[in-house]
């Protein structure tokens, strides 16, 4: 028996909060029939426990989420952890053992200044520079370090970690990160150089469509600390202070949006080493920076992903080159050249004709990266502190192109989930959806990677959350955006459009014209994420932390409602980017946007209930409940008969239970009704698509699902796929079936040229929701309880798919299911995790039998854990579309 122990914290990062520690551990190798009895913790200030602090035995079979029995509250505290576990054979072995050690707990904990240079958005970055001597032999060593501003360390020539783009993204107004790195092993015995690459970053770089500088400040600064702790037992501590220098370098220009701009004539390449002279560098200056903004960072840094080789064309004056997948990152490139030569690197996402870069839909985003070369000969180039979102670059160059190289880029949360199947489009599609979550989860969960916005829109994320949290173990990084929503959220209880709430930023903190009101759809992030991360990772504390944000909105969201009930027709994004909108106006959906944000507020009011029901207050929880029923009986006989008339409205109704329960059926069946009369096209946008196949399938009409799911012509998830997407679209049109791409025009702002005033991007995730569908249903990996603690074997198979494989990585270990047909025979191989209960819930018809091993046994039937065989006769096959 193997026990695999981890903490709420990503694994192997060092510098977390003081305060709750959980422990979560999954269970492999356990002889069937045994479970959990009891367990112990023990926690100790040493490797080998022989300083153990507490050690806590409790019968219980829980094993998710555990408070560890020493709460760290000191900074730089390293805390070890393991757990055993009692079964019916007794005691087990302990597991391996989680490390964690606290960072700064405590801003004023860095003890140095903030310093940078008197430089302005867009200047040359700004490098940073003190020595400092070793000369005794070192225990170890930490770098704590934050910027108001995007920074690389470099100590002796190295970079510090491989945190990129750090210290990311966060409500700057309110907190900013510190990262904290191990860097024992980059000190030299003598002379020891720590230097700063300091760029505008998200802190005054430019930011939204409108083209902002400076958001959160015009000056940029870092502070940090290198703590030495030497093996005689003295301690040292090297912070940043007046005494720094400052210079400028190679980096001539570094921005998100536009790219980086690389001189390196004007480098100085030994400027981040010992014996560097810099008595040509000037003092730096000092930033007043309030040190309470400053805590540790508890979600993954953004990190490398993948690479990909890339392949080349030489065309004309140019080499065009393509990754073969659309990507958050940037180029890597080896060239032969001579000093002086310039390389010239820009992106997009897809071709135009003539196999040129198709870049209107970058908008003002320049994605260009450019390089003057230093020297003579071969060389690698990469740009600094950008990312771009494209497949496809070309390069204009005198000197040669030898290797190209596409870096993905995304926050490093580990991978939870796999699916393939006899399908080859559907396979495409999933792989498109993992892409686009990558390409968008940088530092925050943004709306595109590409052109000039890249921001945290709330709407994109709810309607995207349960597909996320099945692709990756996302909950750390939401719980990070959860707190910055948190600590944004208007004293009135809005929660922004975007979080961070940039555009209230550069609008010096005030509403700006479409932030003033409730936002439906996109405002109830705050209570959709947070229940979305209950439901798929199974801890309660996320609604503990975030229920004083869900009722201040749900009570502001429900300030809006008037004697008839419902949320008034104001201004509202509604089922945005609903296909049948003119292509100007994507608010303008078929369903109202009254209906939206009244089914909305709703369906909030409920979240709340529930939440309210698990970790708050009884008489609350009657209170939402109530807005939830008023809401419900008020919203039939008004807004829901035009409503029905839609896709988007029917699938509304039956997911957020607003339709009373002896209409359910009728409304199923007209929305049935409307998917086969329209063949399976999609007529939904970002509010209806996550809703509309689980509408489908719990109401009995799973064979108009697939109908949708597997439809192959335009307006459909795999018409994408067939032309060659490798993430998923923003709107469902963005590819004519004759290859032409749609403009995606915004003729309602106020440029004229249209040609820079589109929105259309190739990245885009919120369509791509329905891949937890897919996971439930089509594989049949269903949880039907917080966390998977209790599952269903539920696959549905359907004509065109004749196998899938696939698992997904709980915290109780992998639950799996392979199955294949052969006829109407389904056989499965399944693996249930070890704490897991498994209910069969197969599609079976009349004369089915289930085999288990061998044994007979029925629907409802619960296995626990253990690799099964299951065979099934009489399958019950959908056929899409069939009535
Ligand atoms: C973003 C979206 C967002 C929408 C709402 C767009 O520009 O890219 O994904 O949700 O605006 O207005």
């Amino acid at each position: 028996m193997k026990i695999e122990l981890r903490s709420q914290y990503p694994n192997k990062q060092i510098g977390f909060p003081g305060g709750l520690l959980e422990l979560s551990w999954k269970v492999s190798g356990a002889a069937s029939g045994a479970s959990q009895l009891a367990y112990e913790i023990q926690s100790a200030l040493d490797a080998d426990f022989t300083t153990a602090l507490k050690s806590d035995q409790v019968k219980s079979s829980q094993s998710q989420f555990v408070k560890a029995p020493h709460v760290p509250e000191l900074s730089r505290e390293m805390s070890f952890h393991r757990v055993r576990i009692e079964t019916q054979s007794g005691w087990s072995e302990w597991s391996n053992t989680v490390v964690h050690e606290t960072g700064l707990l405590n801003g004023s904990e860095l003890i140095g200044v903030a310093i940078g240079d008197d430089s302005v958005a867009e200047d040359p970055a700004t490098l940073l520079r003190t020595t400092f001597q070793v000369s005794k032999p070192v225990a170890q060593a930490r770098l704590y370090a934050s910027a108001r501003g995007t920074f690389d360390v470099m100590i002796n020539g190295a970079k510090a970690g491989d945190h990129l783009l750090a210290p990311g993204w966060t409500v700057y107004q309110h907190r900013i990160l510190v990262e904290t790195h191990d860097v024992t092993n980059y000190l030299v015995e003598g002379e020891n150089a720590f230097g700063v690459l300091l760029t505008d970053g998200w802190w005054r770089g430019k930011l939204g469509w409108e083209e902002r500088l400076n958001g959160y400040g015009d000056k940029t600064s870092f502070i940090g600390q290198i703590e030495i702790q030497y093996e005689d037992g003295s301690s040292e501590i090297i912070a940043s202070d007046s005494n720094w220098k400052t210079a400028t370098g190679g980096v001539r220009f570094a921005s998100l949006y536009d790219g980086t701009t690389m001189d390196f004539t004007m480098a100085q390449p030994a400027w981040c080493k010992p014996g560097f002279d810099d008595s040509a560098w000037s003092p730096v200056q000092v930033h007043p920076l309030d040190k309470a903004l400053l805590e540790p960072m508890t979600a993954p840094p953004v990190r490398v992903k993948q690479e990909f080789k890339m392949s080349f064309e030489q065309q004309a004056d140019r080499v065009l080159l393509d990754a073969s997948q659309n990507i958050a990152g940037w180029v890597r490139l080896k060239v032969d050249g001579k000093r002086g030569d310039k390389v010239v690197v820009r992106h997009a996402e897809v071709l135009g004709p003539n196999r040129t870069l198709h870049t209107v839909t970058l908008r003002t985003a320049k994605a260009t990266d450019t390089y003057i070369l230093g020297k003579d000969g071969v060389q690698e180039l990469e740009p600094k502190h950008t990312f771009h979102g494209f497949q496809f670059a070309d390069v204009v160059t005198e000197a040669k192109v030898l290797e190209a190289t596409a870096i993905a880029i995304t926050s490093d949360n580990q991978d939870r989930s796999t699916f393939e199947s006899s399908h080859k489009l559907l396979n495409g599609f999933i792989s498109n959806v993992k892409w686009s979550q990558r390409d968008n989860f940088v530092s925050i969960p943004t709306d595109c990677p590409q052109r000039d916005e890249r921001m945290g829109w709330t709407g994109d994320a709810q309607a995207f959350i349960y597909a996320a949290n099945t692709l990756v173990d996302g909950d750390a990084f939401m719980r990070s955006w959860l707190r910055d929503m948190a600590l944004e959220q208007r004293e009135d209880g809005n929660i922004g459009i975007v979080v961070p709430n940039i555009i209230e930023v550069h609008n010096g903190g005030k509403p700006h014209f479409f932030t003033t009101h409730a936002t439906a759809g996109w405002g109830d992030a705050a209570t959709v994420v947070p229940l979305a991360l209950y439901d798929s990772y199974g801890d309660l504390e996320v609604l503990r932390t975030q229920l004083p944000t869900m009722r201040r909105w749900v009570d502001f969201f429900n300030s809006y409602r008037d004697e008839t009930k419902l949320f008034p027709p104001i201004m509202q994004l509604g089922d945005w980017l609903d296909p049948d909108a003119p292509e100007d106006k994507p608010m303008n959906a078929k369903v109202s946007r009254q209906f939206m944000a009244t089914a909305y507020l709703a369906h909030s009011a409920k979240l709340l209930a529930r939440a309210e029901a698990l970790v708050g207050d009884a008489a609350k929880e009657q209170h939402y409940r109530g807005i939830f029923e008023e809401i419900k009986l008020a919203l039939w006989t008004t807004l829901a008969p035009d409503a029905m008339e839609t896709q988007t409205g029917c699938s509304i109704l039956l997911e957020f239970w607003l339709c009373p329960n002896d209409q359910r059926e009728m409304v199923a069946a007209k929305l049935a009704e409307i998917v086969r009369s329209e063949n399976g096209r999609i007529g939904t946008g970002f509010l209806g698509t996550p809703v509309i196949l689980d509408a489908l399938s719990r109401s009995g009409h799973l064979n108009e699902a697939y109908l949708m799911l597997l439809r192959e012509e335009p307006r459909s998830w795999l018409f994408p796929v067939k032309v060659g997407a490798t993430t998923i679209w923003e709107r469902w049109e963005a590819i004519n079936p004759d290859g032409s791409i749609a403009k995606g025009k915004m003729s309602d702002s106020n440029r004229e040229d249209d040609e820079n005033h589109s929105m259309i991007s190739f990245n885009h995730y919120a369509y791509g929701a329905v891949l937890d569908w897919i996971h439930r249903n089509v594989a049949g990996l269903t949880p039907s309880a917080p966390g998977y603690k209790e599952v269903e074997i539920a696959p549905r198979p359907a004509e065109g798919i004749d196998w899938t494989k696939s698992a997904i990585e709980t915290g109780y270990g992998k639950f799996s299911i392979d199955w294949k047909l052969d006829g109407n025979k389904l056989h499965a191989k399944v693996s249930v995790p070890f704490g897991v209960d498994a209910k069969l819930n197969l599609p079976i018809s009349d004369g089915s039998t289930i085999l288990v091993n061998g044994d007979v046994k029925h629907n409802g039937d619960v296995l626990e854990h253990g690799e099964y065989q299951i065979d099934l006769t009489h399958t019950q096959i959908a056929v899409p579309g069939r009535k």
